[in-house]
């Protein structure tokens, strides 16, 4: 079989209905974040577009994810909060961590979307992203240089963690002195696009972050308003002038969706990316003698172990979707990560092989909100692997008991990753 060409349906989707998966895959249950592909697999088999008991959705199917991500019938603000408010009471949309992503493009659809988008656009094109390669080079350098100075480090808090927050900074334009205020593992904001509602602890801590996140880049558009620089605030700022560009939330909150969308996802690509490397000696070994694998090889570790597992939908209207027939207003969360293992998708699917080809997985997502940043998260991984090859050639990293991210379904990362040299 050719990558991508796909066999017969091999189950009728319209057909299951008796189906309970071993764990429920929206409540994170330590043996599914050990390895959520196990409980993929029985959705793709039994169920691929399956309904929980909470009633949302679940599309495990490489073919029918990719073609709901791009389906204009579906969208990802469409009901999300009108969804909420039926559920929690309108109040909750005030709740300032919610009115923060009411603002974000990806919580935008059309118009709105596109409009916000096209202002970030540029600060990732190919040409802005190569510029920071250097950048990103002496990052790693000087990460290095600190971890081989002590006997053991942590590749993910020492290595993997600073370098996509330190990028996200630099790109904003946020002062050197301020980095540290970003610097924070848990502070990136990404608990609140976990499906589990949050407890009334997570919101009063995710309140308070968006809170000062707010305060800070307010403060800090005046300083770009006064002494403008090649960053993406000032160049937000200069748009914001042109009425009905942007407005000064709009502008704050999508800045902040950068440390969301642009952090763990980032650190975790080559946390899980070193994780099967060094599972895979072979593999590791091959790309160490042949470095210009390196852009093929983080395309895989995106494709066998995705950093971001579920991207959600809202269906606009009622749609058919493989038989099965899906009410406006649902929500249907697309598992990408196992359309990533489909083996109607891909040869020898749960093989981790650099050298695979025209392999395009759904890690980053698909249609109009394909991840902006998703060249900018390659060459970082790309930077990453080839800065600790250089400089740390006899690295050996500790693999027996690798300890995942536990209270998450959408995003797979591991907490650390012992290494000594
Ligand atoms: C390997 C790392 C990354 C992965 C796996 C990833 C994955 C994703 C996914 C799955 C989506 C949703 C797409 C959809 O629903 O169709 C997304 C959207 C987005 N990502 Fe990423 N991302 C990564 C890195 C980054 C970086 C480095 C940035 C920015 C600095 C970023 C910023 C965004 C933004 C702003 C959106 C919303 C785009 C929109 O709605 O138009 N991401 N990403």
């Amino acid at each position: 079989m050719t990558e991508f060409s796909f066999k017969p349906d091999s189950v009728e989707l319209g057909s299951q209905t008796n189906f309970v998966p071993s764990f429920d895959p929206l409540i994170p249950h330590p043996e599914h974040v050990r390895n959520p592909y196990k409980v993929y697999a029985e959705l793709r088999t039994n169920a691929p577009i399956y309904k929980s008991p909470h009633g949302v959705l679940i599309a495990s199917r490489y073919k029918e994810i990719s073609q709901i991500l791009k389906d204009p019938s579906f969208g990802r603000g469409y009901f999300y909060f009108e969804n909420m408010a039926d559920r929690l009471g309108s109040a909750i949309l005030k709740q300032p961590v919610y009115d923060s992503a009411r603002n974000m493009m990806l919580m935008k659809d059309r118009l709105d979307h596109l409009r916000l988008r096209s202002l970030f656009e540029k600060s990732f094109s190919h040409k802005s992203i190569e510029k920071m390669r250097s950048f990103m080079r002496q990052m790693m350098y000087e990460l290095i240089d600190a971890a081989l100075a002590k006997t053991s480090f942590d590749i993910m808090l020492d290595l993997a963690f600073p370098l996509p927050s330190a990028v996200i900074c630099h790109m904003l334009g946020i002062p050197k002195q301020d980095w540290h205020k970003f610097n924070k593992r848990s502070a990136t904001g990404s608990r609140a696009l976990e499906p589990a509602p949050l407890n009334p602890l997570e919101l009063a801590q995710q309140n308070q972050s968006v809170n000062e996140f707010r305060e800070y880049f307010q403060w800090l558009i005046e300083v770009k308003k006064k002494e403008p620089g090649d960053d993406l605030t000032s160049m937000l700022v200069t748009a914001e002038a042109q009425e009905g560009n942007i407005t000064r939330p709009e502008t704050i909150d999508n800045l902040r969706m950068m440390f969301i969308g642009g952090v763990e996802t980032a650190v975790n690509t080559i946390g899980n990316g070193l994780l099967a490397l060094y599972k895979h000696p072979e593999q590791l070994q091959k790309l160490k003698n042949q470095q210009e694998l390196l852009p093929n090889a983080v395309t895989e570790i995106l494709r066998y172990d995705s950093s971001v597992q579920i991207t959600p939908r809202q269906a606009r209207e009622d749609i058919l979707i493989g038989g099965v027939s899906i009410q406006a207003k649902e929500t249907v969360l697309c598992i990408i990560a196992s359309a990533n293992r489909d083996p109607d998708a891909w040869d020898r699917a749960d093989e981790f092989d650099i050298t695979r080809r025209s392999s395009y997985p759904l890690s980053f997502g698909g249609g109009p909100h394909y991840c902006i940043g998703s060249q900018l998260a390659k060459v970082e991984a790309e930077v990453a692997l080839q800065s600790i090859f250089e400089r740390m050639p006899n690295l050996y990293i500790d693999i027996s008991n690798p300890q995942w991210l536990s209270n998450t379904v959408v995003f797979r990362g591991l907490k650390s990753l012992p290494a000594t040299v």
